[in-house]
């Protein structure tokens, strides 16, 4: 073999390397083919053993063809096994992929809660009429939720709210808030008047579940502390929420009644929705359905808070939101709203 020879058979083998290195399907394909043409038996060491035959001039050339050749088909095999690694790669990023849009999760966005949109559209109204949103803690102090309300340790309105104490501190002194009067304490405790205010909220009472009784249960209370505020300034206000929420062609009535905390006080009943006011059973042929409580604030709940009830006068009124969600969707049972079960209540 002489120098050109042995250029051209290189030549040759690095055609047909490239040939095989190109078509190899997996590593141990390409393995195959870098032993093929770079292995012991191979061209390449053939003339590698045939150098030391050859004349002297031309071993170097030889050598460096060597070399050469042996760079080029490194090169190629390492080009092969990144081409084979990447699409090994990614042919287990498909094989081993997780369908995370499998089963109930992501598959729908859930919505608030039928209880929580009756709040959030009363928010809004009242918001609408200029009041500002605020709430308190759901587990109380006597102070809060009675005395400061102008109900005296084992005075005999407290009768009124079947309380659940909580074991801590002195007995009877930590309770779950039996309404959501005690944040028009915690308001007025720290903003000055002028107040206009409403606090939805959660409430609990010792009660047996029925229909519509729950021992738990949600109200949105309603403060009002300025100068110069009126009963008919209540009413107004009693008015303006019903026509608002339940629409123009409702109406308001206010019946006499008793809070410790209002002087005087007041039941607001509003037209009947189911009924338009002709009289129904839901009604008992009254075409009015009550809907919470209201007053002019005691003036001894405005000296528990420091505001000089010679100067101010607010009222305030609270009622339930469960009754009303039930009412609006026909819903006939309370517990509906805490069964959690997703497919009653993704209907609504
Ligand atoms: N807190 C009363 C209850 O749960 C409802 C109530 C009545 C709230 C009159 C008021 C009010 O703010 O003025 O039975």
């Amino acid at each position: 073999m002489n120098a050109d020879q042995a250029r051209q058979l290189l030549e040759r083998a690095l055609d047909e390397a490239r040939e095989a290195i190109g078509s190899a399907a997996s590593l141990e394909d390409l393995e195959a083919a870098r032993r093929g043409f770079g292995g012991k038996r191979s061209p390449v060491s053939q003339v590698n053993e045939s150098i030391k035959s050859l004349a002297p001039e031309d071993r170097p050339v030889v050598g460096k063809a060597v070399s050469a050749y042996n760079a080029a088909l490194g090169d190629l095999v390492d080009a092969r096994r990144d081409e084979l690694q990447v699409s090994a790669r990614d042919a287990a990023r498909v094989r081993d992929a997780i369908d995370l849009t499998e089963g109930g999760h992501g598959r729908r966005r859930g919505h608030l809660h039928v209880v929580t949109q009756v709040q959030r559209e009363l928010e809004d109204v009242f918001v609408g009429l200029g009041f500002q949103v605020a709430e308190g803690p759901e587990v109380e102090t006597d102070w809060y939720n009675f005395e400061a309300l102008n109900m005296p340790p084992a005075h005999p309105a407290r009768s009124m709210w079947d309380t659940l104490y909580v074991r801590l501190g002195r007995p009877e002194q930590v309770m779950l808030r039996t309404h959501t009067s005690p944040v028009q304490i915690r308001v007025m405790e720290t903003r000055k008047p002028p107040i206009y205010t409403v606090m939805p909220g959660r409430a609990y009472r010792k009660e047996t579940l029925d229909a519509r009784h729950s021992p738990v249960f949600h109200q949105i209370e309603g403060l009002v502390v300025d100068r110069g505020i009126t009963f008919g300034d209540m009413a107004g206000t009693i008015e303006a929420f019903t026509r608002a929420y339940f629409g123009p062609d409702k109406t308001s009535r206010l019946r006499p009644s008793f809070f410790p905390f209002t002087e005087p006080s007041a039941e607001f009943e509003v037209t009947c929705t189911f009924c338009d006011g002709a009289g129904c059973s839901v009604c008992s042929r009254t075409g009015w359905i009550e809907l919470g409580g209201c007053g002019m604030v005691d003036p001894n709940v405005l000296r528990a808070v420091d505001i000089d009830p010679e100067e101010y006068s607010g009222f305030a009124f609270g009622f339930g939101l469960d009754r009303m969600a039930m009412d609006r969707h026909d819903i006939d049972h309370i517990k509906t709203f805490f069964e959690d079960d997703v497919r009653v209540l993704e209907q609504f």
